[in-house]
């Protein structure tokens, strides 16, 4: 029996539908498989090697002790939805409603899902950046809507405003943004913000902003796009805690956005996953409400193990750019022989001991060529790792 439906769309959107109709594997499980035959040192996959905050861990495992293991409310625990919106206070002076305008989410992933899913009619169409993150092109696929790109160019990374301005037109619903950005550990500066506003005001389109790297950032702040002039009222911010207190396997994200896009979001949320994560709500709270210096501690760790790989990478021979957030390094195999980084990630175990996934993996057909050589690593791991790491890599160019 031919199995057909929408998951060819799916994976097609996200570049992974065969010739011969079947799924192929993501890089990633690919590369974290050779990593565990292999036992080369993963810095692939983005995933930490250390415990977040313990008051966040304790927090959970007080809720399950305490009996927080039912359905919570369809919005998300209200503790939460508070520390979201005093979270955005505080640290962007946003006023949000808790009761109106936030809603957790099984991760940033569904709410990006169910984002695209309610606000898309098929034939629309949705910006993003190029590289971009694997679940947009498949949402968007999902969602039967037409996918345009704006790419950012090594080293910096930064879209072009004339290429971002012929990108939106009055066929344009939705504007996807990334910032700090995966893979490239970019962030949009102020100028860029006001046009991608400017443009959804002259289009009539809504602005969608992926931040779930608000607060892994190395000098410049990052700025919600949100607190913008004419931005709120079209913008759904999404944000999880899975990057900051190091809980990706916990799956509490959150959005939040004025109260008809929460209301159309919720509509399809509640038959996504209805809800998740009672226990890691409360848990979640906690962490949102850590004071400023853990959040900064947080940070600081951070960009010593960027500058700890940067100078691993550069020393190896890498062309390596310098990012500003995430805990991502995008680095170029070409000076060190290797044109194509695909090919490369497939060798990397075998030359160095290490595992990482070529740029391509984010990045549709079309332009492909352009980023054949780049390669990202990641850097959420223990000093010692990285440490390890970057001596194995400094033998590939002997
Ligand atoms: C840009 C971006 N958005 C969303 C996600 C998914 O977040 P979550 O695990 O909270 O669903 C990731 C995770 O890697 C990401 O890099």
């Amino acid at each position: 029996m031919a199995v057909t439906g929408a998951w060819q769309r799916a994976a097609r959107g996200a570049g992974l539908l065969d010739a011969d109709g079947t799924v192929a594997a993501t890089i990633f499980a690919e590369m974290s498989a050779l990593a565990t035959r292999t036992g080369a040192i993963n810095l692939g996959q983005g995933f930490p090697d250390q415990d977040g905050p313990p008051e966040v861990l304790e927090a959970a495992i007080a809720a399950i002790r305490e009996g927080v293991n039912q359905y919570p409310p369809g919005r998300g625990m209200l503790d939460l939805r508070e520390a979201i919106a005093e979270h955005q206070q505080r640290f962007y002076g946003l006023h949000v409603d808790p009761e109106r305008e936030v809603l957790v989410t099984a991760g940033a992933t569904e709410a990006l899902a169910a984002t695209l899913l309610a606000l898309i009619e098929p034939g629309d169409e949705v910006v993003t950046l190029e590289p971009f993150y694997d679940a947009y092109g498949a949402l968007i696929a999902l969602a039967d809507a037409v996918h345009r790109t704006v790419p950012l160019r090594a080293p910096h990374f930064q879209p072009d405003l004339d290429e971002l301005r012929h990108a939106v037109t009055d066929r344009t619903r939705i504007i996807l943004l990334n910032t700090p950005h995966n893979p490239t550990g970019a962030m949009l500066p102020r100028e860029t913000l006001e046009l991608i506003v400017a443009l959804a005001h002259e289009h009539d389109a809504i602005i969608v902003t992926d931040e779930v790297y608000e607060h892994l950032t190395f000098g410049e702040a990052h700025i919600p796009i949100a607190t913008l002039p004419g931005a709120r009222e079209r913008t759904v911010t999404i944000s999880s805690g899975g990057k900051t207190f190091s809980t990706t396997g916990w799956k509490i994200g959150w959005l939040s956005a004025p109260p008809a896009l929460v209301q159309a979001i919720l509509a399809v949320k509640q038959f996504l996953t209805y809800v998740n994560g009672a226990p890691f709500q409360p848990a979640m709270a906690a962490g949102l409400r850590l004071p400023d210096a853990a959040f900064t501690g947080i940070a600081d760790e951070l960009r010593s193990k960027r500058d700890l790989l940067h100078a691993g990478l550069t020393a190896a021979g890498f062309t390596v750019s310098q990012p500003q957030g995430t805990y991502f390094i995008v680095a170029d195999a070409a000076p060190l022989g290797f044109e194509d980084a695909v090919d490369f990630c497939r060798r990397l175990p075998e030359l160095a001991g290490v595992v990482a996934v070529p740029i391509t993996a984010f990045v549709g057909e079309t332009h492909r060529a352009q980023y054949a050589s780049l390669v990202r690593f990641a850097f959420c791991k223990r000093h010692e790792v990285l440490e390890r790491a970057a001596a194995q890599l400094a033998g590939i160019g002997r």
